[in-house]
């Protein structure tokens, strides 16, 4: 059984580097305009990126999404994204750990991540489906002890698992299950879609049974509609592939979804879901988020090698420095309240859900 999940895994990581699993609508960036000010009371080099999040601090509010584990690839580019992670003070999150927790000699494939970046703020893994099918608090802890985590990410993933061949789809009894865990686990719990977006209402669910945060991971970056149409092609599974087709662009666009999880709860919020730039960063913080999380652009850099992966940070972080300057924030305190305008699709959906995009324009320019 586990053999065949890191199998799977294997055939996720070799799909998304190979093929267009980027989802066909937007996440919503291009509608969030930061109001340019032409004198910013700062100076660029005192511009301040670091920030706390589930108690560590980070130097820049980055998160190398979850992705992988399980395979010997996958324990290479473990090991290469948390060794960037400590360089440069970010976050990390490991792929979903029930091969290890099924088959212990997969551990060392995730492990490896704590033992690169022993500073660092790490996220351990599981799924939804496993909780509402029978995992506990004791999985839970294994996963997090396994890689000495500080949160465990428990992802929701309703789309995928309805397309996958070998999907698990049922949920029922997910959430109470999450809740024993969120009461008792040791370190705080996240819980993360896996790119089609979460609703005020699944939000407001979530902060109820007592997680303390939310990736809202939305729709319009990786698309597992895309990823599992693609096995679906390789197994020749004609429904699978038709229903991976109709539903690549299923989800709540990502910074819509920032929006509603942020005014609904008090929880951390966690953005990604299609941020491509330091700018969508940037946007992601204004709009509510903690912080800003990256998979498939990392993972590519990643396959490249640690010169491309590193490159690739520098980027982002001095594509966020910049629009900080440029919008007067000299912290990330500051840049959570600067104004902003919100206008096609952004706007229109956040209308229609009740919520003033007028809120966002009207804020003071912090002094
Ligand atoms: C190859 C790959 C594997 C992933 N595996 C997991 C996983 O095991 N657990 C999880 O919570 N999310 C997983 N994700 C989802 C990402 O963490 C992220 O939420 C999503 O891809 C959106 O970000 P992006 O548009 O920057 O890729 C995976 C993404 C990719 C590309």
């Amino acid at each position: 059984m586990s053999k065949k999940i890191a199998l799977r895994k294997k055939g996720h990581l070799n799909i998304s580097l190979r093929e267009n699993v980027q989802g066909g609508i937007s996440s919503g960036f291009e509608d969030v305009l930061l109001i340019h000010q032409a004198l910013p009371e700062t100076n660029r080099s005192d511009i301040d990126l670091s920030t706390k999040m589930f108690g560590r601090s980070l130097d820049a509010p980055l998160v190398l999404e979850s992705m992988t584990g399980g395979v010997p690839e996958a324990m290479k580019l473990n090991r290469l994204l948390a060794e960037c992670a400590e360089k440069y003070g970010l976050a990390i999150g490991v792929g979903s750990q029930r091969a290890a927790i099924e088959r212990p000699i997969f551990a060392k494939t995730y492990s490896v991540v704590r033992d690169v970046a022993p500073n660092t703020l790490v996220f351990a893994n599981l799924g939804a489906p496993q909780f509402a099918s029978g995992y506990g608090i004791e999985e839970a802890s294994v996963a997090v002890d396994m890689i000495k985590a500080d949160a465990l990410v428990i992802h929701a993933n309703p789309l995928q698992e309805s397309i996958q061949i070998e999907g698990e789809t049922s949920f029922k009894g997910a959430l109470p299950k999450i809740e024993e865990v969120a009461r008792a686990l040791r370190v705080p719990v996240i819980i993360k879609e896996t790119g089609s977006g979460m609703s005020r209402e699944v939000a407001s669910q979530i902060e109820k049974v007592g997680a303390k945060g939310i990736d809202v991971a939305g729709a319009g970056g990786t698309s597992w509609a895309a990823v599992e149409y693609f096995r679906a092609l390789q197994g020749g599974h004609r429904i699978q592939q038709q229903l991976g087709k109709i539903f690549r662009n299923w989800g709540i666009p990502t910074c819509a979804s920032l929006v509603e999880v942020s005014r609904s709860t008090c929880l951390t919020v966690i953005s990604s879901g299609g941020l491509r730039s330091g700018l969508d960063v940037a946007k992601s913080i204004a709009l509510g988020a903690a912080a800003g999380g990256f998979a498939l652009p990392v993972l590519k850099a990643a396959k490249r090698g640690s010169r491309y992966l590193n490159e690739l940070i520098e980027i982002l972080i001095e594509e966020l420095r910049t629009t900080m300057f440029l919008v007067g924030a000299r912290n990330i305190d500051d840049l959570r309240n600067v104004p902003l305008v919100l206008t096609g699709n952004t706007a229109y959906w956040l209308n229609e859900r009740g919520y003033s995009t007028r809120d966002f324009a009207n804020r003071r320019i912090p002094a």
